[in-house]
């Protein structure tokens, strides 16, 4: 046992033995566990502690006991908890000013002391990391002269090439020439914002939103205009469209899907109603598809320009979350504006290093990305389940919370009294990071919620920090 077990009544160190069993899929739901007798023969361990170990699951839902014939793996691991509530923010555009608080939280955020709840970002052992670095290697000893010279500004024409035709997968039809490599999505969402948008003019977005979006507004000196959201279906299309008929705005910027902080997945005939309101009040789309392979269901997403090919939509994306977030390889794929975008990139950085980009354009004509994916996606979900009951278990019963069936990340939504703040300064404290809800907003909203990141390989210290944030979290609401 490690030393967090050790510190655990014996009966609880049995209890978590089982749920990780029940966690990894090695007892599967609707199977029967062994005899508390034989369990406790098992671990050596007297009939009364098994029975507690039982009695203890049982009362968190990973058990459930039926009469006469012994115990087993519930259907539904855990309670359902109630979504967090859909947003209402003010109808009006406000400065954004979020900059010195994501700082001071992104410090702790990259402090590997700290408990790994706060920065959005995976371990790079989960990451194709190695076979990257491979690639890299080789491209370096083979063609690292040849590629070190400005690049072509519109970036390494395969990996354009392997980009297009993944987008082709999911419906999207963009041609190599209409995609431009960019250093990560924070380029491509800043060229796209630069196109679109002059100092003064107002963006809609989602709320709540990723703080690094807010952080891109407010270095350009635009306002934002926060748009009613709901965790289950994304932005309202009356609100939107009422918003737009009220004041000018000069583009609207939205996840394409599995947004950050809420998770959500957006259908595709809302998303349709989406493009249809803005092409009627002339307002361009920038779409942010950063989080889209990492979707727990069959099908992935399909990014607005999919849907409405003939409106103006640009994509901004990257690998950062998926492959090598150090290799800043990110693109964005316009159907117009080419030009400006290309004066743009010149502008911001002449080009992209090509030797990363070519080893990413290799790695991805290797094959190997779509088994990843789909190795990520897994441990993605088992995270945010794991996650998910440990919250159910640790914190007060009016928590809400949500249920991405995307992406890494988990809100919470305690009462409105409740002090996020407050809970972080005591979280910090104790070597804990996470995320305070008032960071992904220009407004005063979200100080009782908080972002909880699920990124990184569970384990011990990991579930010990949850259960420690709960505890938090119902001295302060006591
Ligand atoms: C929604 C979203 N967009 C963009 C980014 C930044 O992407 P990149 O690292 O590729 O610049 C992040 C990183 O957390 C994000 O969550």
């Amino acid at each position: 046992m490690d030393q967090h077990t050790l510190d655990l009544p014996l009966y609880e160190a049995l209890a978590g033995r089982i749920t990780a069993l029940v966690d990894d899929g090695v007892l599967r739901p609707g199977m029967r566990t062994a005899s508390v007798r034989t369990f406790a023969a098992q671990h050596g361990v007297s009939l009364t502690t098994a029975l507690q170990a039982y009695r203890l699951l049982e009362d968190r839902g990973v058990l459930e006991a039926r009469p006469k014939s012994g115990f087993y793996v519930t259907h539904r691991p855990h309670r359902q908890r109630a979504l967090p509530t859909a947003s209402q923010p003010p109808q009006r555009a406000t400065p954004v000013a979020v900059s010195n608080p994501v700082f001071s939280v992104l410090a702790y955020a990259g402090d590997p002391s700290y408990a790994p709840l706060g920065c959005a970002l995976p371990s790079a052992g989960l990451l194709a990391a190695e076979r990257l670095d491979r690639h890299l290697a080789r491209c370096a000893r083979v063609h690292g002269r040849a590629y070190n010279v400005y690049a072509n500004p519109h970036g390494d024409a395969e990996l354009r090439a392997q980009i297009s035709a993944r987008g082709l997968r999911l419906g999207h039809a963009v041609s190599p020439d209409g995609i431009l490599i960019t250093n990560g999505c924070t380029e491509a969402l800043n060229i796209a914002l630069s196109v679109t948008c002059k100092p003064g003019d107002t963006v809609a977005i989602e709320s709540p939103t990723y703080f690094g979006l807010l952080q891109v507004l407010e270095a350009r000196g635009l306002r934002a205009l926060e748009l009613p959201t709901d965790p289950a279906s994304g932005i309202d299309v009356a609100s939107l469209d009422k918003a737009l008929g009220m004041r000018r705005v000069a583009a609207c910027l939205l996840a394409s899907s599995f947004n950050n902080p809420l998770g959500t997945r957006t259908d595709d005939a809302r998303k349709a109603a989406i493009i249809r309101v803005l092409t009627r009040h002339g307002v361009p789309l920038i779409e942010d598809d950063i989080y889209g392979d990492i979707s727990f269901g069959d099908d992935r997403p399909r990014p607005f320009a999919a849907i409405g090919p003939k409106a103006d939509i640009i994509l901004c994306s990257s690998f950062s979350k998926t492959i090598a977030p150090g290799y800043r390889i990110g693109w964005l794929a316009a159907n117009r504006r080419h030009d400006e975008i290309l004066a743009a990139k010149f502008a911001l950085s002449l080009s992209g290093a090509a030797l990363p980009q070519k080893a990413m354009a290799d790695f991805l004509k290797s094959g190997g990305y779509d088994a990843h994916l789909r190795r990520i996606r897994k441990l993605f979900a088992d995270n945010i389940d794991r996650m998910r009951r440990t919250v159910d278990r640790s914190f007060p019963k009016e928590t809400r919370m949500t249920d991405p069936k995307g992406g890494f990340v988990l809100w919470l939504e305690l009462p409105p009294e409740f002090d996020a703040d407050a809970l972080y300064t005591r979280a910090i404290r104790e070597r804990i990071c996470f995320v305070p809800g008032g960071l992904f907003t220009a407004t005063s909203a979200y100080r009782n919620c908080l972002r909880l990141s699920c990124s990184h390989d569970w384990d011990a210290r990991i579930e010990r920090s949850v259960e420690r944030l709960g505890e938090l979290a119902h001295e302060l609401l006591a």
